[in-house]
């Protein structure tokens, strides 16, 4: 099963993907997550993502694509995956749609995680991301046992370079005007479900699955 996360920043698709992973047994494949990590290793693709991502903008196409087309080529994607964060923009999703019909494959879900913008202003002022491990917490909605301690790990807790209140209005800015042609796109292509993603994280995930089939 091979799936697509579509929704704002801050829509829930990295909690939402994380659920579907361990539920389906498929990776989780954040590229968010992949260039946080090569900032924090200090490596060369790190350093250049690192001046978009501060200022809310895309790290360009080229930068990513190839990244992708490679990460789902591994042995541990041939039962599927689960993509957050990529597609967005129409050049990424027509280049993800040529490397796999060059294999014969086909994108089977596009899932829109439906959250209007005066939510997510709200919902990323409260979102911590561990140092360590990169887990996800929410002040209110997902509060670590212990404040600013990781569950998982025991690292510390901070609050993303890009959740600052004028990057993420910028990031939301780049989202109407980069991403959200997506929505037609994967509407055209026939596999765009959207779920309402105003609601408590499990509900959302209980229409996930209704979709995705148990
Ligand atoms: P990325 O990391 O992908 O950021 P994003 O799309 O902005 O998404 P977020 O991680 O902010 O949010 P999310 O939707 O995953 O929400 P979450 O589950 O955490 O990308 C960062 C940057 O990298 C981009 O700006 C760009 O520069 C670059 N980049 C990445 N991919 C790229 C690409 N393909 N091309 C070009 N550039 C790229 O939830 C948010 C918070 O809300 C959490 O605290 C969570 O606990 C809470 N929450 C979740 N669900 C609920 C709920 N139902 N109710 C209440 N609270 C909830
Ligand atoms: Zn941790």
């Amino acid at each position: 099963m091979k799936i697509i996360m579509l929704g704002a920043p801050g829509a829930g698709k990295g909690t939402q993907a994380k659920k579907i992973a361990a539920k389906y047994g498929i990776p989780h494949i954040s590229t968010g997550d992949i260039f946080r990590a090569n900032i924090k290793n200090g490596t060369e693709l790190g350093k250049k993502a690192k001046t978009y991502m501060d200022q809310g903008l895309l790290v360009p196409d080229e930068l990513v694509v190839d990244l992708v087309v490679d990460r789902v080529s591994q042995d541990d994607c041939t039962k599927g995956y689960v993509l957050d964060g990529f597609p967005r923009t129409i050049p990424q999703a027509e280049a993800l749609d040529k490397a796999l019909e060059a294999k014969g494959q086909k994108m089977d879900y596009a899932i829109d995680v439906d959250v209007p913008d005066e939510n997510i202003v709200k919902r990323m002022g409260g979102r911590r991301a561990c140092v360590g491990c990169g887990a996800t917490y929410h002040l209110v909605y997902a509060a670590p046992k212990k404040d600013g301690i990781c569950d998982v790990c025991g690292g510390e807790l901070i609050l993303r370079d890009d959740d600052k209140p004028e990057t993420v209005e910028k990031r939301l800015h780049v989202y109407h005007d980069q991403t959200q042609p997506l929505i037609d796109y994967y509407t055209k292509a026939g596999i765009l479900k959207s779920v309402d993603g105003t609601v408590d994280m499990e509900d959302v995930f209980g229409a996930i699955v209704s979709i995705l089939g148990e």
